[in-house]
């Protein structure tokens, strides 16, 4: 099994800071970590449960990926985020299995990780990110 845990579950938002303060009223959530992540033209602040997190994103220009996705379905779960030992390898055995890369090769992700993002066409309905720590 290449999946190690599930590193995070990622909801989009259009107001950051109301969707925070909204986990912090409801679950007494806490801030893990916070980022703007400039090449994906998204904020993001991280929420830990357990071993995962919940990331609640938000775009920071209209022409991100994650901007497009709001304005099309609206807020909310946006990508799932499975936690692998090697980003690479587990690119390549989606791929061999039938999976449609959105990045082609590994690349780095938020809290110094390394990604890769896999479309959803290819993997029943859900955009995949691959998360090596
Ligand atoms: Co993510």
């Amino acid at each position: 099994m290449l999946l190690t845990e599930i590193d995070h579950v990622a909801i989009a938002v259009r107001d950051l800071e109301a969707a925070i303060d909204y986990y912090k009223r409801a679950f007494g959530a806490t801030v893990d970590h916070r980022e703007v992540v400039e090449s994906d033209g998204v904020e993001e602040a991280l929420l830990k449960v357990a071993e995962s997190y919940v990331q609640l994103l938000t775009p920071t220009r209209d022409d991100s990926p994650v901007a497009k996705a709001i304005e099309k379905r609206g807020e909310g779960l946006h990508h799932i985020g499975y936690r692998v030992n090697d980003c690479a390898a587990a690119l390549e055995a989606m791929v061999a299995a039938g999976a449609t890369p959105i990045d082609t090769a590994p690349r780095p992700g938020s809290r110094g990780t390394t990604v890769a993002f896999m479309h959803p066409k290819g993997s029943f309905g859900t955009l995949i990110e691959l998360v090596q720590e």
